[in-house]
């Protein structure tokens, strides 16, 4: 039995619709938080345990029978003790394989502005690989989805406004993320392996604007103010806290050049090319 955790998510999702081309709806459970969620799964033939990664006695129950966990990152403030009580419950239910999607962090950089969240990815990283349990690690690219939702959908008439500098970072769809982690679950092997999952190159939010001037034929400007201003238009636009602090948060990151990769497995794990990201641009924003 394979156990999908964050199957709720969007990577889950893309993970669980993926596995479903290749391995009977029979052999694979989720763990959800919300039971109206929960039914939903359950009325496509797929087992789903309720439990949350704070309760470790709910993932234990959830995981008997479980030889293969996949286990999705969280995000809130306690994501590594969470993350920890899910390795702790594998190791207790026999769970002999367990994979982890976290992020695929340039390491040479001198401080990382992710703060905990930085730390949760690669001190996971180091429990899993302590743990005696078999490990898959997938190290995320940025999701390209990430793309519109931060600089907007009407950036063909609007330009790029957003603080990321020259910082250059890499990305990926999440589908074809969710599609190479399917792939390795579905097979044997792929034991204490640590996969990046993104497209290289990296590419600087100037180099976006001049790709979109070019699919485009419109001139589309980027500027990268300073990150106080940023926060000012953002609530003037009137939006959410939680979404000023996330896009701050993470054109922060790719300043500091902190998701900027320079190597990638996921062709390898797709076989084949994965989408670039000029492609990407154009069926998001010239559809
Ligand atoms: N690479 C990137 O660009 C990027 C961007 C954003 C996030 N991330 C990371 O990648 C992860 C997956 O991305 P996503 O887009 O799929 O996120 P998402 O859509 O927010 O999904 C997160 C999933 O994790 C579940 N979850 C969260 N905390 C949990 C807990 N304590 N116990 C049980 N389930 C829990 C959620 O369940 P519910 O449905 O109950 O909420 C949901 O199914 C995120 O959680 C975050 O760590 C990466």
């Amino acid at each position: 039995m394979i156990l999908i955790t964050g199957a709720s998510g969007n990577l889950g999702t893309a993970v669980l619709e993926n596995l479903l081309k290749q391995v009977s709806a029979n052999g694979i459970s989720v763990l959800v938080r919300n039971p109206v969620k929960a039914a939903s799964f359950e009325k496509r033939g797929i087992k789903a345990q309720i439990g949350d990664y704070s309760n470790k006695a709910s993932v234990i129950k959830a995981l008997q029978g479980v030889e293969k966990l996949l286990l999705i990152s969280s995000s809130g403030a306690n994501a590594l003790q969470e993350h920890k009580n899910v390795i702790d419950a594998a190791i207790q239910s026999g769970v002999s394989h367990i994979y982890y999607t976290g992020g695929a962090l340039n390491r040479n950089i001198k401080e990382s502005l992710l703060g905990p969240l930085a730390d949760s990815y690669i001190t996971t990283e180091d429990y899993i690989m302590a743990s005696g349990l078999k490990y898959t690690v997938f190290q995320n690219g940025l999701y390209s989805e990430t793309i519109p939702y931060f600089i907007g959908e009407q950036v063909i008439e609007t330009g790029i406004y957003f603080p990321a500098g020259d910082g250059k970072a890499s990305f990926a769809k999440r589908d074809e993320m969710g599609e190479a982690i399917a792939n390795v679950m579905a097979e044997e092997g792929h034991e204490n392996k640590i996969y990046v999952t993104t497209v290289v190159p990296s590419y600087s939010f100037s180099e976006i604007a001049e790709m979109i001037t070019e699919l485009s034929g419109k001139t589309i400007t980027y500027q990268s103010p300073e990150p106080q201003e940023f926060e000012n238009q953002l609530k003037e636009f009137g939006l959410q806290d939680e979404d000023i602090y996330y896009s701050q948060i993470l054109a922060a990151i790719i300043k500091n050049e902190e998701y900027d990769i320079a190597v990638s497995d996921l062709e390898t794990l797709l076989g084949r090319k994965p989408t670039d990201l000029k492609t990407y641009l154009k069926e998001t924003f010239l559809p």
